[in-house]
């Protein structure tokens, strides 16, 4: 698997695309607001007259949620304006930035909905900047010092790649994709290990490329337990994709091989393991840590614990996990198993919901790469 070119959401906007299947993400960023407002007031304050304010979003994806944080900024910054009464003459540029395959194009030809949306509003937003950049941000992506705002939600926790000692097949997780209840714990480490790895790396990074004083607000799948043995729900989710591949094997419709040989780059690390990492880097400040929860079903949106119609909740869950895996699966196994897969998928997402509702862990960080961080990296 090489994940560069091979890890995208569904381009387009059909059915199954990202974009017609990404509510489920829209609410995490909805549910952040709060946090990221505050970065970009403290950015506009802290920002000397005239300057550009450069912003990156990092995992962009394509779709309706693209957009979002353009013109959350774009808002805030207007009505910080009014508030304050002088506009000091700032621009903003905005990077959006996700892996090589994702559709740029469908983000290029959304830009015009957002200039006539800017167009009709009451008060003049500031002069806007927008640049597509593809590339992984487990490399380098900006030149040192060249960011004030880095923002990233629903990424961090895709893994730069599977582990390599379990890519290479020394060692084995039979009958599962992820961490799953029969996953031998030196597999659940190698995952773990991967994710220290790359949380590591991406923390350095962009420590490069922020400005002494700038912010980062990461939102990302994130598990409850400490045990790295138990990713409950979360895992919950792949163990159902993974028994739905096997029930596609049995059938004789792909090799078993090509099963043996997938695994998810993927790991929900716990809130206590994020925080850990920050410290232990000593880069940056951490102004917010915490965990909120959000339900399987993206249309579902109720705090009760039942599951009003498990069908329909199947089917919605499936559809935003297709958006998401569906083209990984595609190239390791075929775009033949898809609609099979996936409809084996809902109706064991269905049976599970019958239990109570299911929900996911999102970790939300507020970071501040604090002035006096002068560690050698
Ligand atoms: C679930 S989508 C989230 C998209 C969008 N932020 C949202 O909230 O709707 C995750 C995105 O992260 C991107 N991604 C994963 N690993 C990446 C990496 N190493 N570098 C850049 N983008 C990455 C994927 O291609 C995908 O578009």
């Amino acid at each position: 698997m090489k994940l560069e070119l091979d890890l995208r959401m569904a381009t387009g906007g059909g059915e199954n695309s990202y974009a017609s299947n990404s509510r489920l993400q829209k609410k995490a960023i909805l549910e952040t607001w709060p946090l990221l407002q505050k970065a970009i007031e403290e950015l506009y304050m802290w920002l000397p007259s005239r300057s550009t304010m450069v912003v990156a979003d990092l995992g962009c994806s394509s779709g309706p949620n693209t957009l979002l944080l353009v013109s959350e900024v774009t808002s805030t910054i207007r009505d910080l304006v009014q508030e304050t009464g002088g506009h000091r003459g700032l621009e903003l540029q905005f990077f959006l930035n996700d892996l090589p395959g994702n559709d740029f194009n469908l983000v290029f030809r959304s830009l015009e909905q957002l200039q006539n949306r800017d167009a009709m509003a009451k008060t003049a937003a500031p002069p806007c900047y927008i640049a597509g950049l593809p590339g992984s941000f487990y490399t380098r992506l900006f030149p040192r010092q060249s960011v004030h705002l880095f923002h990233s939600s629903y990424c961090l926790m895709w893994r730069s790649k599977v582990p390599e000692d379990l890519s290479s097949g020394k060692h084995l997780n039979e009958g599962n994709i992820y961490i799953g209840k029969t996953t031998p714990p030196v597999v659940a480490e190698l995952f773990q290990g991967q994710f220290r790895k790359d949380f590591e790396l991406f923390l350095r990074l962009r420590y490069r490329e922020l400005v002494s004083g700038g912010r980062m607000v990461l939102t990302f799948l994130g598990r409850k337990s400490e045990d790295i043995l138990n990713h409950g729900d979360v895992a919950t989710m792949w163990e159902l994709l993974a028994e739905a591949l096997q029930i596609i094997a049995r059938k004789g419709r792909m090799e078993r091989e090509k099963l043996t040989s997938f695994n998810i780059p993927f790991y929900a690390p716990s809130l206590d393991e994020v925080r850990a990492l920050i410290k232990q880097t000593e880069l940056f400040d951490i102004e917010y840590i915490g965990l909120f929860e959000s339900n399987w079903d993206p249309q579902d949106d109720s705090g009760s614990d039942m599951v009003h119609d498990c069908v329909t909740s199947g089917e919605n869950v499936a559809k935003c996990i297709r958006a998401v895996i569906g083209p990984l699966i595609m190239d390791h196994f075929s775009e033949a198993i898809l609609d099979e897969l996936f409809l084996i998928y809902a109706s064991s997402i269905a049976k599970h919901l019958k239990k109570g509702k299911a929900k996911y862990p999102i970790i939300v960080v507020s970071l501040k790469r604090g002035v006096c961080n002068t560690i050698a990296i």
